[in-house]
Order: C-alpha cells, then structure tokens, then sequence
C-alpha cells in the first residue's frame, strides 16, 4: 500500500514557560482512519495508511516526560497540517498539555452540530462539552443573584483561563506600589478625620492623572456635579423627568430662581428640560450602615433634580436625601450653602453604592461570568459564537473570584471596597445586588433602548452615548457579518440545539429564571442572536470600560466619591459647617484604602487585548476573517474621531476610545 506523506507544524504559544523539554507526539486522524503516532522533530513524515480521501479531521496531541519531569507543561497554540495536494489545515489549540495527558484538537472550520457529517468530529465536540461541563461547574453566590463558576480559589481555574505570568506579576506589582506606602507610612491604619483638604491633596501625588487633577479642581461646582451624571464614571442613574415621582415634592417656589424667569417645573419638563437622580435602590438599607472600627457609617437614598438651562449646562436644583418626604427630610436647594455641599456629598456617596456594586459588579463583572461560563459549558470549539465570543471572556473568571475573595468578602485581603471599608458593608451590599436585579433588564443592557428608555436621546454633551452608540453599530455590524455567514436562514437558529441551550442557561442561572427580566430564553431568528451577542459584546468591552477605566479619574479625589460617610444625612437646613464635611467625609486609613483599590482597578495592564484585536486565530473562512479586518478598521475610525472631538474639550471623554477598550472584563 502506498504512503501519503503529510507534513505537520506545531506551534508553541507565546507565553511565560510555553515550552517543554517533554517529548511531543502527533497523530493525525481522518475520516476514514488515523496515522501512526510519530515524535515531532523526528523529520518524518506522517503517513495516513488507509486515509485515501477526505480531509484530516482530528490531531491527537501528547507529551511524554523527559527524565520523569511532571510538571514540565507545554503551551501549543496551534498545529497545521499540509496534505500531500498542499492543502494546508489549522487546528487551533491554544491550551497547556501535561505530560499525563492527550489533547484531541479539531480542525479550524466552524460548523454547527447538525452541519456534522463525520462521526469522529461529532464525538470531539461531545467529549469536549462534557469535560467543559466537568471542569467549569456553576455555584450559586446568593439567593436571587446570577450564579457563578465553583472554585475554591484562582489558581483552582484550569491553566487556560487563568491570568498570565505579565498579568499576575504586574498586578501583584501594581498592589504593592498602592499599598505597601500606605502601610509605611501609617496613613491605612490612620482613624482620624481630615484636617483640611490641603492634606487630602498630599496623598497619590505621584499617581494623580489630568482627569483627577480636573475634579479635584471642579467637584464643587454644581455645573460639574451635572456633568459628571453624564460623562463621568457611572452615566448609568441620570433621566429624564417628565412627572416629578410623588416622593419627591419639589414645588415651583422652591426652584423658580433657577428657571427662566416666567417659566415654571412643569413647562421645563414638558420641554424636556428636567432630569431625575434616583437612588430608591438603597432605600431599605438606610440605617442599617456599616459600623467601620467600632463606628457607625450612614448611608442616604437621594432624588436628586436636574435642570438643562438654556445654555445647554445640566445643573442640579434640589436634593432630598430620603424618599421619604416630609418633616426631618428638608429638600436641598443651591442657594443653602454648605448644607448644599453635604447634600450633593451624600449623593455621591450613593453614587457610590449604585456604580460599584450594580453597574460595575454585577452588571459587567457577574453577568460577563455567565455569559463565559454558558459559552464553555454549552458550545464546543467549533461553534462559530465560540469562536466569536471565546477571547471576549479572557481572564473574566479569575478577576471575579479575586473580587469576590479579596474585595467582596467578609475578611476580603484589599480592605477597600470590602466591606470593612464601605458604609454598605457586606450584608447591605447583598441587599443592593438583590434589589439590583429587579431592574436588570435585557432592554436595559441594549445601548440604543436604553438611552431612549432613559429619554436621554437629545441631551447636548454626552458623549458616553454618542461614543458608545456608534461603538455599539459597530459591533452590531461585525457580528452581523460573521453570524450571517454562518446563518443564512432563521431556520439554521432553530435548529442548531447547543445555542439554544446556551441561551437557556443564561436565562436560568444568569437572570435567575426572571420573566420580567426580557432575556430570551431561546432564538426564533438570526436577528435575535446577533442582538444578543451584540450586547455580550458591548458589555464586556465597552461598558466595562466606561464604567471601569475612570475610577481612579473620578474616585481619586475622595470628597467626589466617598466609599462611606460618617455622620447621618443632615434632617434639617443652617447647621452645617465645613468641619462637619470633614466629619462626615471617610477617616485617612479609609480614604486611602480606597484610593489604592481604585487605583489598582484602573490601570492598565501590557497584557491586555484591545477590542478587535484576535491574536488567537480561530476562524478560517474567508468571510470571518475579512469581518475582523473590517470591524478593526471601524474601530481604528471611531478612535480617530474621539480623539479629534476631545482636543476642544477641557475634560477629554475618553473612556470608550477603543484603543482604551479591552476586549474582555479583565481588572
Ligand atoms: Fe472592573
């Protein structure tokens, strides 16, 4: 019998120990056979024997040990296989092998299950699901919150999704520098109140960006407070207000010196000039703060009223610190001096609570988790939303089980936004996840309804929705071009049983079996799946990286996002002073524990990959591939122009530049 000859090229991966002093052996499988097992480096050929047509379908990858060394692991991005016609096969691989075991890897070709026409690729992507439902198990974290992936710790995750030797190492580096100063020179252990705000001012000196250094210059002014509703770290609580809600009873003498003269509320929120803060998700946790070293921490659920006056600034008018009106819960106007001041701190506190615990933990953090964990246990390699979606979760699951050890936890090891540092604390925390979730709609995770539910279409100056609308039509169209390539027909949806069930365990252990919730708990059409990962998408890049980037910009300087406050909502108005601001306002130690997290939250690491950038190649079609280039290509565009409109702006927006968007919620 004659002998094929096939040459195969094994790639070792471009990271931290990749290689192995192992010995390596291949074995190429095909539909109707396999070769024998040959030693790469060995200059031999494989030969297929009975392997006469088709093409190669499965490479068996093992590594045998040199001298007995075990642990000697070996990272292989990929194999590629040449056929004796010169037609070349990639079969990505992209994962670290041991030297007990074996590794089946499938060629590159995306295919849906009922497009599987081989047994052996068949029984691949069935033994593939099963281990990946072995290895990645879901946990419930708390009644009525998503669930999540079971690990005792991070480095309990298999190798490959776990954080590089870079990523590890620098931010354990980045910790340190935070920290270990802070620990040095006693400031973090400190329980005394703020002198003065010249001292605040001495601390992360070498560390301050232009963005902070700007609110620490403006975050007094009430044309910045309104500003930031929009442009800064959580432009997720600001809409608009056409009724005012009956808790709030905001009377037309109470505002008239801030209107046009003649004008009256009503008018104004007929012209669509009037805006609502509210912060009712923390209404059942006030008084039931925190108690931070034996002190008790206090905590407000605000409505704060804005108004656009007619030179397009957003300003705030009134401030009630409680919902619920009345006697001992006066409204606040602008004109009540440092009561003002208190009342606007105290909305920035619930601020806060609001952006880290719902729009940044759960709404990015924990439900990015379910969507890779969904997409490991319910879609094997070769599914083309695997392929899509795969690198858009890289090192989700390790960054959650580091926040949920180190900063959610009773005896979290970074005491900042754990809760010996917050006036939520724990259990409150819990409580605001859980009212949290009520609210956590698919409509509101969509960009585009969610603006428009919000009202906030017209709004002059916000350039967290016109960066991330275009930024999301951006995404919609990539996804919209691969999908379609793969999915001609709604019919091809229906039918394809493992996205089906992907989407139905996003619904039951993601969004908690919630009808109200609008998440679909199957796909009827192509144009419903590309929504929906049209959103994966925006939310693990974009939105986290406007609700993530800037919290060193705009949390650094402590007054504009206090982590806790220290003495009770003020019941009445002409008591306070500065030196009760200062009072209220965190102590040194929790101010700079703080500080030092948010700091180690915002930075950068050099092992990042910025959105559209796929190094790992795992589409071979053409049409994927020339969708990348072109998505790349609209981002590179968007970048351009961000950074053309930010050159006029005295404040930069610059968050959802894609060059600053990482492709996955990573830090
Ligand atoms: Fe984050």
């Amino acid at each position: 019998m004659s002998h094929k000859i096939y040459s195969i090229m094994v790639t070792t991966g471009d990271r931290f120990c990749a290689g192995t002093c192992s010995s390596v052996y291949v074995k190429l499988v095909g539909t109707d056979g396999e070769s024998t097992r040959v030693k790469i480096n060995s200059d031999q050929g494989l030969s297929r024997d009975s392997v006469t047509k088709g093409s190669p379908e499965l490479v068996e990858l093992e590594a045998e040990s040199f001298l007995g060394i075990t642990d000697d692991e070996w990272f292989c991005s990929s194999v590629v296989v040449k056929t004796p016609e010169g037609d070349e096969f990639l079969f990505p691989c992209h994962c670290w092998l041991s030297s007990s075991e074996k590794e089946v890897v499938r060629e590159a070709t995306a295919k849906l299950i009922f497009q599987e026409t081989k047994t052996k690729s068949l029984a691949h992507r069935e033994m593939q699901l099963r281990r990946c439902q072995q290895e990645f198990r879901w946990e419930v974290y708390a009644p009525g919150l998503p669930e999540m992936v079971e690990s005792d710790n991070a480095l309990a995750l298999p190798p490959e999704v776990r954080f590089s030797f870079t990523k590890e190492a620098e931010f354990n580096l980045t910790l340190g520098s935070a920290f270990i100063p802070l620990k040095l020179n006693g400031l973090a252990d400190n329980r005394d109140s703020w002198t003065n705000f010249h001292d605040l001012d001495q601390i992360f000196v070498d560390k301050k960006t232009k963005a902070y250094e700007y609110v620490q210059q403006h975050w007094l002014e009430d044309e910045f407070f309104g500003y930031q509703l929009l442009n800064g770290l959580n432009p997720m609580m600001i809409e608009r207000c056409q009724t005012l809600p009956t808790n709030f009873p905001v009377t037309d003498d109470l505002v008239r010196s801030y209107l046009p003269s003649g004008s009256c509320l009503k008018t104004e929120m007929e012209n669509g000039n009037v805006f609502l803060c509210d912060y009712k998700n923390l209404r059942s946790l006030v008084g039931k703060g925190n108690v931070i070293n034996g002190q008790q921490q206090y905590l407000a659920a605000p409505l704060c009223l804005l108004y656009r006056n007619p030179e397009e600034k957003l300003l705030p008018v009134a401030i009630q610190l409680q919902q619920e009106p009345g006697e001992g819960n006066p409204i606040f106007l602008p004109s009540d001096s440092c009561d003002w001041t208190l009342a606007k701190i105290f909305v920035r506190n619930a601020d806060f609570n609001e952006h880290e615990l719902n729009y940044h933990l759960l709404r990015t953090h924990l439900i990015a988790e379910v969507f890779a964990m969904a997409t490991v246990r319910h879609l094997p390699s070769a599914h083309p939303v695997f392929k899509l979606l795969s690198l858009h979760f890289r090192y989700t699951l390790q960054i959650n089980i580091m926040a949920r050890d180190q900063l959610m936890s009773l005896e979290g090891a970074i005491t900042c936004i754990c809760p010996q540092y917050t006036g939520i604390g724990y259990s409150g925390s819990l409580t605001l996840l859980k009212n949290a979730m009520d609210l956590l709609t698919y409509t509101s995770l969509c960009l585009p309804e969610n603006i428009e539910a919000r009202g906030l279409k017209e709004i002059s100056t916000f350039y967290y929705r016109d960066d991330g609308l275009r930024l999301w039509d951006i995404i919609q169209t990539y996804v919209e071009g691969v999908l379609g390539f793969y999915y001609p027909s709604d019919d091809y949806v229906q039918r394809d049983s493992e996205v089906q069930l992907w989407i139905e365990d996003i619904f039951k252990k993601g969004f908690v079996e919630k009808q109200s919730s609008g998440i679909p708990q199957s796909f009827a059409s192509v144009k419903e799946l590309i929504k929906f990962i049209t959103m994966v998408i925006f939310t693990v890049s974009g939105q986290h990286a406007a609700i993530n980037n800037g919290q060193f910009d705009f949390g650094g300087w402590m007054p504009n996002f206090p982590s806790s406050l220290r003495q009770p909502a003020p019941t009445c108005k002409g008591e306070t002073t500065e030196s009760d601001i200062l009072k209220t306002l965190p102590d040194v130690g929790t101010t700079v524990n703080t500080l030092a997290a948010v700091y180690v939250l915002s930075k950068k690491s050099t092992d990042h990959y910025q959105l559209g950038h796929y190094p790992e190649q795992l589409f071979v079609e053409k049409e994927p591939l020339e969708r990348m280039e072109d998505f790349k290509r609209r981002l590179q565009v968007l970048s351009y122009d961000i950074k053309a409109r930010n050159v006029g702006l005295p404040l930069p927006y610059t968050y959802l530049d894609p060059e600053n968007i990482e492709n996955s919620v990573a830090i």
